[in-house]
This record gives structure tokens, sequence and C-alpha cells, in this order.
């Protein structure tokens, strides 16, 4: 057998998969064209209209769009909500992200969602897009609903808020301040969509085959778990813990790397210089650890981030991503963290969403190649000797 000149990329790495209109990183992170930049500025809603719509909204879309979420996280289905109370009895200690994953697959059998109907039509595109915004306000129900049944606390109605005040105050149970909820909404928007991540193939892979929404939503949750991606944000809480004090990042680096094991929230595919979207939340989470209600025990968290920050870079060249100040702004908000990255599912919906309509608007079944590395062609043994 001869071997290929040129062996494929391992992890798919600088491969180019496909085309989308959604999301570029060339340069800077755009979504449909705007700068990152620009976009932190507006709101998660104004964010997620232009993703599934491909404009912006103008105040009355935008209205009646915001209005269209919170209709969705108020209209649970009450078997969702049952299977929920019976899921926090026999497992309440399971990952939110599997409480998710079942909970969107319910909610497609609930609405017998069998894929789009073919051919595609305009009038099917906005059937979609209205099942998408429906995930994105239903999703941010379930994340809610699991909390309250899992720490006794009595599930209320959902705020008349846009989303990130909204799933905010129903996560900390009481009032939030503005500030809180800018930053969070600004997490929101910095975690809507992010080109081909591995989620997002997941769920363009799932939605090739013609299958519907809530299948390749429940795929793409299953791969944003993993801690190489979504996963990571919570392990950074978990890295600063574990750490504690500055003193002990030199030797608890060492013993890391000793070990070649990565330390989360750093390095990425495709920035290599620096993940923009982390640059933007950094300067998020130094004003709000400053702010009203935040305890000042989070300045020494941010000092050992700092001190670990430096030493990455120093000692590996690597800078944070996006999983870095995240974790720490979640934290700063007094969320728990187990949430953190079904919080990163409930702004991903958006994105993944855009992407599965993009995929069933112009779609050919994803199927590569693989290079061929087992055993040589060898003769099946005859039955006799199978016997011995
Ligand atoms: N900590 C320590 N070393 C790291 C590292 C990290 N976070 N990220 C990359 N490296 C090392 C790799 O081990 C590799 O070392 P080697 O050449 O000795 O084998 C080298 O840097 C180059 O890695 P690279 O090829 O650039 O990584 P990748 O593109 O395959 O992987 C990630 C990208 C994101 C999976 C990887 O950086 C990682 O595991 N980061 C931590 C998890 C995380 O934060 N994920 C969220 C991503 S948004």
């Amino acid at each position: 057998m001869t071997a290929n000149p040129t062996p494929p990329a391992r992890g798919l790495a600088g491969v180019t998969a496909g085309r989308t209109a959604i999301c570029s990183l060339a340069g800077t992170l755009r979504y449909r064209g705007y700068t990152i930049d620009d976009l932190v500025t507006g709101s998660f809603e104004e964010v997620a209209y232009l993703l599934l719509r491909g404009e912006l909204p103008n105040p009355a879309d935008l209205t009646a769009f915001t209005t269209r979420l919170q209709a969705a996280a108020s209209d649970l289905p009450e078997t969702a909500i049952h299977m929920l109370e019976r899921l926090a009895t026999a497992a309440p200690r399971a990952s939110v992200m599997d409480v998710l994953r079942t909970g969107v697959s319910l909610l497609g059998q609930l609405a017998c969602d069998d894929g789009p109907n073919q051919p595609i039509t305009a009038e099917e595109i906005e059937r979609q897009t209205r099942l998408a915004e429906r995930l994105i306000g239903q999703g941010a129900a379930l994340l809610a609903v699991w909390i309250d049944l899992t720490t006794s606390r009595q599930p209320v109605p959902w705020p008349e808020k846009p989303l990130a005040a909204a799933l905010l105050e129903r996560l900390r149970h009481e009032p939030v301040t503005a500030a809180a909820a800018k930053a969070f909404d600004t997490t929101l928007i910095l975690y809507a969509e992010h080109e081909f991540n591995a989620s997002t193939f997941a769920a363009r892979t799932v939605t090739s085959t013609g299958s519907d929404m809530h299948s390749a939503v429940t795929a793409a949750i299953g791969a944003l778990k993993g801690p190489l991606h979504g996963g990571a944000n919570e392990k950074v809480l978990e890295h600063l813990g574990d750490i504690g004090i500055p003193e002990r990042v030199e030797p608890w680096l060492a013993e890391r790397f000793a070990a070649r094991r990565v330390v989360m929230g750093f390095g990425h595919r495709v920035y290599k210089q620096g993940d923009v979207r982390a640059r933007l939340l950094a300067d998020v989470c130094r004003r709000l650890i400053r702010s009203e209600g935040i305890p000042k025990s989070h300045l020494h968290l941010e000092q050992l981030a700092d001190t670990v920050e430096a030493q990455m870079l120093e000692q590996k060249g690597l800078k944070p991503n996006l999983d870095w100040p995240a974790a720490r702004v979640y934290h700063a908000l007094g969320l728990p963290i187990q949430v953190f990255t079904p919080i990163f599912v409930v702004a991903r919906l958006s994105g993944w969403t855009a992407h599965i309509i993009e995929q069933m608007g112009d779609n050919r079944l994803i199927r590569p190649l693989s290079e061929y590395c087992g055993p040589e062609p060898r003769p099946y043994p005859p039955p006799a000797e199978q016997l011995d």
C-alpha cells in the first residue's frame, strides 16, 4: 500500500470545509460583515436577529423579536417541565449540559420536528427561523427551570426583559444591576457565533443529511460539552481555585506542563496572535469587578488571573481565548460553575440555528473521505481455524 504523499490535516486544521455568509475571522471577527467591536455596543437580541435574518433589525423589528424570545421562554411545554422534575429527582447532579441536550431533543419530539419541508422556499426558511427563535427562548428557560429544581427554589415567571437581564435574574433569583446585565449581555454577544467551530460543524453535518433543527442542535450541544470546546470556561475557574495564590502559579504551571496537560482558556485553533473576544471581555471584566455589588474578593482572583496570563505568554507564547475572561465574569456575577457552559449554549443557539438554516438553504450532504491506515488486505480464516 502506498502512503499518501500529503497526509490529511489532523483535526482538519487549516482545511476550508465549506462556505458561509454568517461569520468571518479574517483580520478581525465579524458577524454578517459587522465587526465584533461594533456589535458589543448593541444587544444580544440585535446580534441574534442579525445572525438569523442577515440584517440588523429596525427598532420595531427588535421589539417584536425580543417579545417573541420572551414568549418562547415563558411557554416551556408542561411535558418538558415534568421531565425536568423527574430528572431532578433521579439525577440531580447530572451535568447541566446533559439536561440541555436532553431538553432540546424532547422539545423536538414535542414539536414533531421532522426536518425542513422540501423544496426549501422563502416560507420554509421563515418557518425554520421561527423555530430557531423559539429554541433560543426555550433553551434559556430550560436552564433556569433546572437550576430552580435542583436548588429547591420555587420557579418564578420569566421576566419581561431582554434575554440577558431575564436569564441572569432567573439564575440569581434576585434583581440584577444594569452593569451586571450589560456585562452578561456582552458575554452572550461574544459567544453567539464563531464560524466552523466543532459544534457548529456538527450541527451542519446533521442538517446536511436532511434531518431536523432540533437533532442538529442536540448534536451541537454534545460537541460543545467537551473541555477543548465550550467546557473550557468551567475548567478555567477550577484552575484558578486549584492555584489559589499568585505564589503557586509557577509550580502549578510547571506540574501541568510536565504532565503535558493544556491550560484551559489559552490557545486557539484559529487565533494564533490572540482572541479578539478575550481582549474585549477582559475590559468588561475589569470594569465589572470595580462596579457596585461585586465583592472585593474578586480583585484577588483578577490578580491571580493576571499572573497566570503573564506566565503563559512568557513560557508558552500563548494568549487567552474567550473562555478565560468569561469564566471570571460569570463568577463575579455570582453564577455557579455548572451553568457556565450552558450559558454558552443559550448564546450559541443563535449561531448554530443561523448555520442550520444556511445549510438547509444550500444543501449538499457532508461526507468527507478518510485515509485508511489499518491492516493490509488479509485472508479471512477458514471456519475450522476460527474455532481453535
Ligand atoms: N496550554 C498548554 N499548551 C497548549 C495550549 C494550552 N492551552 N494550547 C496549545 N498548547 C500547545 C499544544 O499542546 C502544542 O504543543 P506541542 O507542539 O508541544 O504539541 C502547541 O501549543 C500548539 O498547539 P496547537 O496546534 O496550536 O493547538 P490546537 O490548534 O490543536 O488546539 C485548542 C487548540 C483550543 C484545542 C488548544 O489550544 C487547547 O486545548 N486549549 C485549551 C482548551 C480551551 O481553552 N478551549 C477553548 C477554545 S476557544
